[in-house]
């Protein structure tokens, strides 16, 4: 049963507008086709290991337009990765490229120096800005998700004069420096340490569907919430309380599973956080900018951060970040103390600028619409799916959790996922992992995605696992 997720219908006349026609369409033999394969042969030859998405995905992507791509063999696919969450308004959107052709005439780089378009932009986050930061707020720019981390930590240390940073067990905050200290993930950190001494990691976070206690929300009265205040108020825990500047928070872990908190949860460790003195980093890279339905996630839960941190999203098709701060935080920071190069790209910041107006124009509200529509959908999937643990979410941030047995909940290992992404791929379907086990299929597609395409996608997520499902079952 389909239900009508109330869509406006001159609005889904235009966003049909922004992708391919007739997608997804196969029609290479066997994929990676002969010209993609001759491309990821010739990048093996001279980039790293390293990489994680040629390895699980093995597409090369050509064109990429609104929710669809198209690779180098004439194969079109329709996109659930958004590029990893950045291109909420869409691959190459006409208001992007017009902006992109218009400013890129008149500057692009300058020496940090300052511009029409960065002004544009500081102005337009001062009003888009939830709670008491609205006007109240100073922005920093960055060029990606991690240095807009690196740059609200280093920030929070510099005002509060303390040393000290609290992450979560499963966080992702980025992969360099001081952001890969606070990232838990095993596989990102694996051979890079020692890492900074000065991060305390606590737990759990709220993971409902792996609850250590096995206890049930809102039975349970946010007993994760009460053993994270032990461990930073305790007297034995081992953290140094005193020397803490900041806990910096996903409002939605992303990279650790597509884990929406149960309501309640983040103002309980807001309100920790007051009492232990310490500032409250919100990091939106991934969830904000409209992926969750409203611009920033942290809407979802009215708390108030100190800090919140922008990347992805914000600059969409051209890499940019943010960090967007309270007054009494940024009057502490000492004249000329920072800089990046290419902060304050004029280009980056119009375009910046225009993403903000296009998720303003309604986006926003389809993106709760479609949202809740395709929960719905994957909800009934699970009657006839048993490998579908749990489907969770919020807007277009959304988890399938994926398992050999529901009772006890054992993910799937790293060849049934390879083996499901790919039964996707060659059905015309991108998805992407994640989460702590690498067993999460994230439904994060560009937020203009038709609902044709989304119906598409969903049929074929229901084809591809009911297929394998024999297969995995325990
Ligand atoms: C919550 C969060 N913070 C920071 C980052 C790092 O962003 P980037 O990869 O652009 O450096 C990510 C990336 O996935 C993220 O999800």
């Amino acid at each position: 049963m389909k239900r009508d997720p109330g869509l406006d219908v001159n609005m889904e006349r235009e966003l049909a507008k922004l992708s391919f026609e007739k997608v997804p369409r196969i029609v290479s033999d066997m994929l990676p086709g002969p010209k993609s394969q001759e491309l990821i042969d010739g990048e093996v030859e001279n980039e790293t290991v390293t990489r994680v998405i040629p390895n699980i995905l093995q597409t090369v992507w050509e064109e990429a337009r609104g929710a669809t791509v198209k690779d180098p063999d004439g194969n079109y696919y329709i996109d659930l990765t958004a590029g990893i969450a950045v291109n909420n308004v869409g691959h190459c959107n006409p208001r992007v490229l017009e902006t992109i052709s218009k400013q890129s005439k008149l500057l692009m780089h300058n020496p940090d120096a300052t511009n029409y378009q960065r002004v544009k932009l500081g102005q337009k986050l001062q009003q888009i800005v939830p709670g008491r930061l609205k006007g109240n707020a100073k922005m920093a720019y960055g060029l990606s998700g991690s240095s807009a981390v690196e740059i609200a930590v280093k920030f929070a240390k510099s005002a509060t004069g303390k040393s000290h940073i609290i992450a979560f067990e499963g966080a992702y905050h980025g992969a360099l420096g001081a952001t890969l200290s606070l990232t838990t993930s095993q596989q990102f950190r694996s051979n890079y340490g020692p890492f900074h001494p000065y991060v305390y990691h606590v737990g759990p976070y709220a993971y409902c569907y792996r609850c250590p206690w096995e206890m049930e929300y809102p039975g349970c009265d946010l007993e994760c919430a009460k053993y994270v205040e032990e461990q930073i108020l305790g007297p034995s825990s081992g953290i140094d309380i005193g020397n803490v500047a900041a806990m910096i928070v996903e409002p939605v872990q992303g990279e650790g599973g597509y884990v929406p908190p149960p309501d309640g949860f983040l103002k309980a460790i807001k309100k920790t956080c007051e009492k232990a003195g310490i500032l409250y980093i919100d990091d939106e890279v991934q969830a904000g900018m409209g992926r969750t339905g409203k611009m920033f996630a942290i809407e979802h839960y009215g708390v108030d951060p100190d800090l919140i941190t922008l990347g992805k999203a914000l600059g969409g098709d051209l890499p940019y970040s943010a960090v967007i701060m309270d007054n009494s935080v940024a009057e502490k920071l000492s004249p000329m103390s920072h800089i990046l190069t290419s902060v304050g790209n004029a280009t980056s910041s119009a375009v910046a600028c225009t993403n903000i107006d296009l998720l303003q124009e309604g986006l926003l509200e389809r993106t709760e619409q479609m949202g809740v529509y395709a929960l719905a959908v994957l909800k009934e999937m699970m009657d006839d799916i048993e490998i579908i643990g749990e489907v969770r979410g919020k807007g277009l941030m959304i988890g399938i959790e994926v398992v050999r047995n529901r009772d006890t909940k054992e993910p799937i290992d790293l060849g049934e996922l390879m083996q499901i992404l790919l039964a996707l791929r060659d059905k015309g379907v991108l998805m992407l992992p994640c989460g702590r086990h690498t067993n999460v299929f994230r439904l994060m597609p560009p937020l203009v995605i038709t609902r044709e395409h989304l119906d598409q996608a969903l049929e074929i997520i229901a084809e591809v696992f009911k297929a394998v499902q024999n297969d995995i079952v325990q």
